[in-house]
């Protein structure tokens, strides 16, 4: 933990064990940071692979890993200065939100935000940085997707980021919370989660295995790299407060011709099956990615080369 004497800000990074907050507090590790991340390494898939994306950050002098469970938040270790807040800890994936483990949705994704709101309103925050999802968006509105319109999120899931969501509203509203949302859209590369699409189907076609898609393969996705993900999350903090912001590529592309950019990238055919649609997945995601350009120099990466990184680090994670 650094030194009273020491006064830069404190960078806090809930979720800091998973795929994309390891990458984040990486990101601001390297650019010399003060990097406190929170994650308790939930069981939500093996806790080996959380381990291993904490490998480096454990090794470096200005990062301090807290394993806290944010719905108890004992965060009183954390300096007592300026605060920069990512928060992305939480339970994710839409197919596993139905039936009895909706409460874990709950507690990780709404208590465990609404815990770390009320410790964050004590202190001296410059900005609050919740990671949202395209969940919220449902399959209701005109694509692509506009941060104005009214979200209907069709899943568990969705229904408890969009519920986070108005929580950082109201602390913004009532005790002047700084906070910005990101929606991000479906998001790939290294360390990707293993629950996730395109991780099941590279391992699949490795392991020369079945590729099994949900649904007929039409469906489309707007697929963002996580470096590009990194790179908005970190300048969030030059975003205006009380505001909501797109994170995607801006660009969309159906799951068969994904599979068709893998078999190109691996030289290997894959022996694709086609099951039944899952509940609550939306049928096509897209963001509208002007508002956050407005703001930043945004300038998302192109889908070959994002997932040529990802079936590199699947290569080599045996
Ligand atoms: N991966 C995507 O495509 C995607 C898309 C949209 C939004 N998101 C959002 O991005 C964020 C990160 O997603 P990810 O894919 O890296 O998931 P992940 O599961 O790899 O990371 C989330 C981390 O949060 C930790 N966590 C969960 N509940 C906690 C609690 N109560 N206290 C402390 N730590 C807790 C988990 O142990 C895990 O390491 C999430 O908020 C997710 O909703 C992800």
């Amino acid at each position: 933990m650094p030194g009273a004497q020491d006064l830069r800000p404190v960078y806090l990074v809930t979720g800091c064990a998973g795929f994309i907050g390891s990458h984040l507090s990486e990101r601001l590790v390297r650019d010399g940071n003060l990097v406190v991340g929170v994650d308790c390494l939930t069981d939500h898939y093996p806790r080996r692979m959380k381990e291993e994306n904490l490998k480096w950050l454990r090794g470096q002098g200005n990062f301090t890993f807290l394993e806290e469970d944010l719905t108890s938040c004992r965060l009183g270790s954390v300096p007592a200065r300026e605060l920069v807040i990512f928060h992305l800890a939480a339970r994710p994936g839409v197919r596993d939100s139905w039936g009895g483990t909706f409460e874990d949705y709950v507690r990780d994704n709404i208590l465990a935000t609404q815990r770390l709101l009320e410790w964050a309103k004590d202190r001296k925050v410059e900005k609050f940085v919740y990671v949202s999802s395209s969940s919220v968006y449902g399959d209701a509105g005109e694509l692509p997707s506009k941060e104005d319109g009214n979200p209907k999120p069709i899943s568990p899931y969705g229904v408890t980021k969009l519920a986070a969501e108005s929580l950082c509203y109201a602390y913004w509203r009532n005790f002047g919370i700084p906070v910005v949302v990101l929606r991000y859209f479906t998001v790939y590369g290294p360390r990707q989660r293993p629950d996730m699409a395109f991780y099941r189907f590279i391992r699949a076609i490795l392991e020369d295995e079945e590729v099994e898609v949900y649904g007929d393969g039409t469906q489309t996705r707007d697929f963002t790299y996580v470096g590009d993900v990194v790179e908005a999350t970190v300048r969030a903090t030059e975003l205006p407060d009380g505001e909501i912001f797109n994170v995607g590529s801006g660009s969309r592309i159906s799951i068969k011709r994904a599979i068709e950019i893998l078999e190109g990238l691996m030289g290997r055919k894959a022996r694709v099956r086609y099951s039944d649609a899952m509940k609550g997945d939306i049928g096509d995601t897209y963001a509208d990615i002007s508002k956050i350009r407005r703001f930043l120099d945004y300038n998302p990466k192109g889908l070959e080369e994002g997932l040529a990184e990802e079936i590199e680090w699947l290569r080599g994670s045996g």
